[in-house]
């Protein structure tokens, strides 16, 4: 089947008219545009990547590379890559794809509708059948659920279909688009212990004054409960990221070294982006029982300051 009947497929099967339409993108990467009067959004079947979210009247509230593969082998650079069922590099094989396999994945349509208030809802799924099983071998189903309204809302549940209990890490790797990186103010992580991915994952607390970015930053912060707000004041917003079921928030800005090494980021784009991720990793991964299902949700929205 080409991109473009595949796309119509979708488009017979859950478009729905005026607000939903689905089209192949850069590669012939299926993709779902979604415009209504209160926001725009884009996201991919390919790791049911959400590249693109803008409430109307605002400009873009996620950080898009403009270097981005958009391959059906690589992850795409910038907005919510999905990151299951291993953060960063998997411990004893170094052939691994960093942060797990779902964001390289195909990802099912499941489902779309609209709700009364205009918000369109997309819901997708990825099973052991669809990914890689040799990497992990395990009796799963991922679903996500990504509500296009005034605010984002992105829900990834897993369903552990198997006989015997699971554990795995995860993350919504939220690219935050930002005036100026080095001028924000994060707040809700104050007095929090971390790990300092930088300085060999040492453990460290953080002060009691909102963060500031100066120097390459990835931090896993532990057991956080609370909401992120990064003040951009020369972008003259807030960006709110309140969550559930996630007891980890990383924050990540490459800055200039590690821009420059990345080949699918620009070398000035570091300024223009903040990831504060919704996870559970290290101390915090998850065990999960046969039978039972998982819930993480982030909610992102822009606010006046
Ligand atoms: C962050 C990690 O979550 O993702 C960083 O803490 C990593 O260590 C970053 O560099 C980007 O990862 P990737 O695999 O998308 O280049």
């Amino acid at each position: 089947m080409t991109d473009s009947s595949a796309a119509q497929q979708l488009q017979s099967r859950y478009g729905i008219s005026d607000v939903l339409r689905f089209e192949a993108g850069p590669h012939g990467l299926l993709r779902a545009k979604v415009i209504t009067p209160q926001a725009q959004a884009e996201l991919y079947l390919h790791g049911a990547h959400v590249t693109h979210y803008q409430p109307r009247g605002e400009w873009p509230v996620l950080f898009l590379s403009a270097h981005s593969w958009f391959d059906a082998v690589k992850p795409i650079r910038g907005g919510v890559p999905i990151v299951f069922p291993w953060f960063g590099r998997l411990a004893g094989d170094a052939s691994a794809p960093a942060h797990g396999f779902a964001r390289l994945a195909e990802w099912r349509m499941e489902s779309t509708a609209q709700a009364a208030d205009g918000s369109v809802t997309l819901a997708l799924r990825l099973g052991e059948a669809d990914a890689t099983h040799a990497a992990w071998p395990h009796e799963y189903e991922l679903r996500y659920r990504i509500s296009v309204g005034s605010t984002l809302e992105i829900a990834l549940d897993v369903k552990n279909h198997g006989t015997r209990t699971i554990s795995f890490e995860e993350a919504l790797h939220t690219y935050l688009a930002v005036s100026d990186v080095r001028q924000v103010l994060i707040s809700g992580l104050a007095g929090t212990q971390y790990l300092d991915k930088t300085d060999g994952a040492r453990r460290r607390t953080q002060g009691t004054e909102p963060i500031r970015i100066t120097k390459e930053t990835d931090r896993v912060y532990l057991n956080t409960k609370t909401t992120c707000i990064v003040d951009d004041p020369a972008g003259d917003r807030r960006l709110v990221v309140e969550k559930s079921g996630s007891d980890v928030t990383v924050v990540w800005n490459p800055w200039i070294a590690k821009a420059h090494a990345m080949p699918d980021f620009g070398d000035t784009e570091w300024p223009r982006m903040l990831c504060i991720e919704t996870g559970n990793a290290a101390d915090h991964a998850v065990t999960l029982p046969p039978g039972r299902v998982h819930t993480m949700r982030a909610t992102i929205r822009s606010a006046p300051r």
